[in-house]
């Protein structure tokens, strides 16, 4: 008998709880396994032992079903870099006193391309001595942009969500006789996946968004006006999608960088509202999703969902299977009907990477998206939760801070 550890890492989206749900369901049925560990805050709960015994916290198949419909991570974050075991071993050490101290014979990490770096180390340091413990990465990120997956658990929820917002922004903003400008900042770092799945909209006969930037096409200020003065010639309302990762003059995006020197995004959509006041004069307003996008699971996706609990599911059976240092990857068989196979891959072959949205899916202008890319997006948006609701809004699961203490 041992026990299994499960973790969360890097930022939250509505699907990473299914996929806690995935792993732990499919442990309570292993026999061999005796309890399940998810440690608190990421990785940092396992170098410091603040560990939770899931029994003690997810007593029913209610809860299970809660979890699934609650966003964030119920056992908390980080945004840590382990760093290289030959050079500064001591926090391994600690992550190994831990690991043997709870008899942990695997431990699942769910996470983005950061967190896959933490996969392919531990992994490779546990080999080096020659310590039996099973990593396995089990991948998310509403970014979309961990490589060899086919697309990452929730993602397709952020993408029903920005699909949905900006249809509703599209309605409320004809209802005046004069011309606006819409701009709309959307997550997603250095890829546009996000914000070119705003495009999705086209598919539904939507002229909205009109125009759609995203990091993967060169950006100019110059362009952008021409653009919009070109889209306010043909539209009373125009509608902007612009990924927070666009290139723009130094200063308009925060500096400040977290642990793997990502920069906090954040401004673009203010700043372009500014240039369009003040270089074309007509209303505008710039909104920025901010963390809705990633946290509204009331418009989560039932595709991303089912699907996020699969491949936590699968990550237990491939430790078992004696994986290691491996990720779980999707792969698409095809579009229509839309079918997945779960699959693994080296966890060196993701960690750090990052997987771009592809030229194909741009169109010429480099502003707008290309209907070919419409038929890869619109299977992850697919079906709704059927929400528990309370006093009129979502139920979610919530455990007591002081447990997490
Ligand atoms: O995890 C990805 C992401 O949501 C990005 O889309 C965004 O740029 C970043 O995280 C925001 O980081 P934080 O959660 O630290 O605000």
């Amino acid at each position: 008998m041992f026990n299994i550890a499960v973790a969360q890492s890097g930022g939250p989206t509505c699907a990473i709880n299914a996929s806690l749900v995935g792993v732990y369901k499919e442990a309570l049925k292993e026999p061999s396994i005796d309890a399940v560990f998810g440690s608190v805050n990421g990785l940092e709960g396992i170098i410091q032992n603040h560990m939770i015994n899931l029994k003690s916290m997810i007593l029913t198949n209610d809860d299970m079903e809660l979890l699934k419909q609650t966003p964030s991570t119920v056992l908390g974050s980080c945004r840590y870099k382990l760093p290289d075991w030959e050079e500064d071993e001591e926090v391994y050490k600690q992550i190994v006193s831990t690991l043997k101290q709870r008899n942990i014979g695997a431990f699942l990490y769910i996470g983005g391309n950061d967190s896959m770096d933490t996969v392919n180390k531990l992994s490779e340091y546990f080999k080096s001595i020659s310590l039996d413990i099973k990593v396995i990465g089990i991948p998310k990120t509403i970014d979309n942009d961990l490589c060899i997956t086919d697309h990452t658990p929730g993602f397709g929820s952020a993408a029903k969500y920005v699909a949905t917002t900006l249809k509703e922004i599209t309605r409320d903003s004809i209802v005046y006789s004069i011309p606006s400008v819409t701009i709309v900042e959307i997550m997603g770092r250095h890829a546009g996946w996000l914000t070119a799945s705003s495009a999705v909209l086209h598919a539904m006969g939507e002229t909205a968004p009109h125009l759609v930037y995203v990091p993967e096409a060169k950006f100019s200020l110059e362009g952008f006006l021409k653009d919009v003065r070109q889209e306010l010639s043909k539209h009373k309302a125009v509608i902007v999608a612009v990924s927070e990762g666009i290139e723009v003059p130094d200063g308009v995006q925060s500096g400040v960088v977290d642990n793997f020197g990502h920069k906090y995004l954040s401004g673009i959509g203010k700043y372009l509202e500014e240039t369009v006041r003040n270089e074309i004069g007509c209303k505008v307003r710039s909104i920025e999703l901010n963390v809705m996008q990633r946290c509204s699971s009331h418009l989560g996706s039932k595709t991303d969902i089912d699907e996020s609990e699969c491949i936590g599911a699968a990550g237990v059976r491939a430790a078992l299977n004696g994986s290691t240092g491996k990720v779980m990857v999707f792969k698409r068989v095809s579009d229509m009907p839309y079918t997945v196979t779960i699959d693994s891959a080296d966890a060196s072959k993701i960690a750090n990477q990052e997987k771009f949205l592809p030229k194909k899916y741009i169109n010429s202008a480099g502003n707008n998206i290309d209907d070919r890319a419409l038929e890869y997006f619109m299977p992850l948006i697919q079906g709704e939760l059927n929400l528990v609701m309370e006093h009129g809004v979502p139920k979610h699961f919530a455990i007591h801070e002081s447990v997490l203490k």
